[in-house]
């Protein structure tokens, strides 16, 4: 196929994520509310000294909530991008990008990812392509916004709902290791909504891989959304796949203590952020719930509904007895339902 004609499927590809995102809700089940923090009666602490900053390669931002890859690419997207990029520095906390390749492939759309970096110059940037890239265009995509960490994605179950998706799935875990060894920038690998199991990161840490975002069930579909632009084939008998956010979070945890996890996957409240991080995530990742709110309500709304988190976390930090992040990380959680009856199985 030719170059331009590849790039005008990629850059409808990317617009038609948006608009169909848009249109489809998924509501299922993130896993979390198998998670129990217990109410503490005695705090001692005062709700003003609460502090949600904490650290993340090796830079402080406000929340432990970053903007997670959306897109770029287009001008459509341009815009989106420019709006994320100006809400992660105001609100002090990381961004990744969408997708690179369209912009290595077509060189005029670099701007549509370096705007993120333009417009949030000194805050934490993220950039985001597929595990199954040269080592080469790994570099340029970290290069392309000077990024301080690169995501590589792993999204099987969204290429085989794609008409034009990957039908080639061999070597990739052998591709991240060479990745891995060679690139100075930290790698995070991640799912894209349908989770990484136990045995995945087990295997990516074996690889050298130290950062992991879950990805997981319970929010934005992908298979949902790819059924919809693919009109002949139905996937929908797909639409359960995938392992929650929160038994991801759990099982990637148990791989290493040196193993970061990012908690991604339907992120909506502030009890999930707070849950995630008791569970001994770094910090969170949404994507779904900032796109729409911006989409929807603009940036004023997607602002405040950071804000909201912010104050909705203090709330549960404070009848949780944690001043800090730190101390909210060593808080005690149970497990209750389907999830401890995962955990017993597989774990204990
Ligand atoms: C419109 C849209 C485009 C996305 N594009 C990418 C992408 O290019 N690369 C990637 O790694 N993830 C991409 N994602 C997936 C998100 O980063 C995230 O893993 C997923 O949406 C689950 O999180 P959520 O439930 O908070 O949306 C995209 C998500 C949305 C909504």
């Amino acid at each position: 196929m030719d170059k331009e004609r590849e790039y005008k499927i990629r850059a409808a590809r990317k617009d038609e994520h948006i608009k169909l995102f848009m249109e489809t809700v998924h509501a299922s089940d993130n896993g979390f509310r198998d998670i129990v923090l217990q109410n503490n009666a005695l705090p001692e602490i005062d709700f003003g000294g609460i502090a949600t900053s904490c650290k993340f390669l090796d830079k402080t931002i406000d929340l432990p909530i970053m903007i997670n890859a959306v897109t770029g690419g287009t001008e459509y997207t341009l815009d989106i991008n420019k709006q994320l990029a100006k809400l992660s520095r105001e609100c002090n906390i990381p961004m990744a990008v969408g997708s690179q390749t369209i912009a290595i492939e077509n060189k005029s759309m670099r701007n549509s990812f370096g705007v993120v970096r333009e417009i949030n110059d000194s805050g934490i940037v993220i950039a985001n392509i597929s595990a199954n890239s040269s080592y080469e265009n790994v570099c340029e995509a970290v290069e392309m916004i000077e990024a301080d960490a690169v995501q590589l994605h792993l999204n099987t179950a969204q290429e085989i709902c794609m008409g034009e998706g990957d039908r080639h799935f061999k070597g990739i875990l052998n591709n991240i290791k060479n990745i891995v060894s060679s690139l100075q920038t930290p790698i995070i690998v991640k799912e894209v909504g349908f989770g990484l199991s136990f045995e995945a990161a087990k295997k990516l840490y074996n690889a050298g891989v130290r950062y992991i975002d879950t990805g997981g069930r319970g929010g934005t579909n992908f298979i949902t959304i790819e059924d919809r632009r693919n009109q002949e084939l139905d996937y929908s008998f797909l639409k359960h796949w995938g392992i929650s956010t929160a038994q991801s979070l759990l099982e990637c945890k148990n791989v290493s203590g040196d193993l970061k996890v990012i908690c991604s996957g339907g992120i909506t409240k502030a009890e999930e952020i707070v849950k995630s991080i008791a569970m001994g995530a770094e910090l969170t990742g949404i994507s779904g719930l900032i796109l729409r709110e911006l989409l929807d309500n603009g940036y004023d709304a997607a602002k405040a509904c950071i804000e909201r988190l912010q104050y909705e976390m203090k709330v549960f930090m404070l009848l949780l007895g944690a001043e800090n992040i730190e101390k909210l990380s060593q808080i005690e959680y149970l497990l209750k339902g389907e999830l401890y009856q995962f955990y017993k199985q597989k774990f204990l």
